[in-house]
């Protein structure tokens, strides 16, 4: 009998094509740069399943394109780049990477929390362009961590890893979630409120929801005109979920005293971005998961669950169970 045939659209770890080759024919789009749509529709026609990246959109255009396709998996706990609605008519599976990357994430969060707190990038820009002529009482002061309050919008997994960091600091926990996480609260007294009460009482604010129409720009002027002139807002889930616009304005006039971006309304950034002649935000170019370790577990886990997925398997970590005729 043939192997199952599967595309992969980026150069991924070997260790990941070494799962997949074990099992399946593949092709690779092998480059660090995304791989052009008309390719990848080109590509995808006779598969059985794709490996995405969440630079990739999977729409009803690609899945006319996909005529045999039983999966989708994506290299990313996030999978707001698929349309899953429209995979469950078609009946594809979806798979995401959940679990492996949620403790590099809450470090890159709390490292960007502290970053900002304290003026690391701006402080590192100072000295090399040698303005540091003296110590000052007052230069490149920034705000306490250490007990603070800090408000976390969404805790789900990586929410609930970065309230357990923030015990080290003595922080005291709020949080907003469409619901209750009593878990977090036995645990770290964490304060369930209202997401007009975590703006308003935070020193720092850090999301960690998914994006979904839902969560769509659910911060925005109103929000951020709640949160204390002293307050820093920290965002590594999805960029839209914050109205960009309105955060650029509100860092501008100083209505919050600064702001931690891992990802953004439009990626890569373009260079032209007003955020970007602003020295209260610090920028990082989505690289929440980026451990070594992590990004090939990552990687590992979604080629597991593709050859899962074109073998007659279920796969773990279905987001659409009921296409999966195999159970
Ligand atoms: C990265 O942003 C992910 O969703 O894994």
């Amino acid at each position: 009998m043939s192997k199952p045939s599967v595309y992969v659209t980026r150069r991924v770890p070997k260790e990941a094509i070494d799962i997949i080759k074990e099992e399946c024919e593949y092709r690779i789009w092998d480059s660090n740069d995304p791989v052009p749509r008309d390719v990848l529709l080109r590509e995808i026609a006779e598969v059985d399943g794709v490996f995405t990246l969440l630079t990739e959109k999977v729409d009803e255009e690609f899945l006319q394109a996909a005529k045999n396709l039983k999966i989708v998996a994506n290299m990313a706990v996030g999978y707001d780049n698929i349309d899953v609605d429209a995979c469950t008519r078609h009946g594809v599976m979806v798979t995401n990477t959940p679990g492996v990357l949620t403790e590099t994430t809450a470090d890159l969060a709390f490292a960007l929390l502290m970053a900002t707190a304290r003026r690391l990038p701006e402080s590192d820009r100072f000295l090399r362009s040698g303005k540091w002529v003296t110590w000052e009482p007052m230069l490149l002061t920034g705000q306490d961590v250490y007990g603070s309050t800090l408000g976390i919008i969404g805790m789900g997994r990586i929410g609930t890893a970065v309230a357990r960091r923030s015990q080290g600091f003595g922080m005291k926990v709020l949080y907003y979630d469409y619901r209750r996480n009593e878990e977090v609260e036995r645990e770290l007294g964490a304060e369930y409120c209202s997401l007009d009460e975590v703006l308003k009482r935070s020193d720092f604010v850090t999301i960690h929801l998914p994006l979904t129409s839902e969560t769509y720009h659910l911060i925005g002027a109103r929000e951020l005109g709640l949160m204390k002139p002293t307050a820093v807002l920290i965002n590594t889930s999805r960029g839209p979920i914050v109205d960009e616009q309105a955060l650029y304005q509100a860092l501008l006039e100083k209505k919050i005293w600064a702001s931690g971006l891992d990802v953004f309304e439009e990626e890569p950034v373009p260079v032209d971005n007003p955020l970007l002649k602003l020295d209260n935000v610090v920028l990082l170019p989505h690289i929440g998961s980026a451990s070594i370790v992590t990004r090939t577990r990552m990687a590992t886990t979604a080629a597991t669950n593709l050859v899962a997925g074109v073998t007659e398997r279920c796969p773990s970590n279905l987001v659409n169970p009921s296409p999966c005729k195999h159970s």
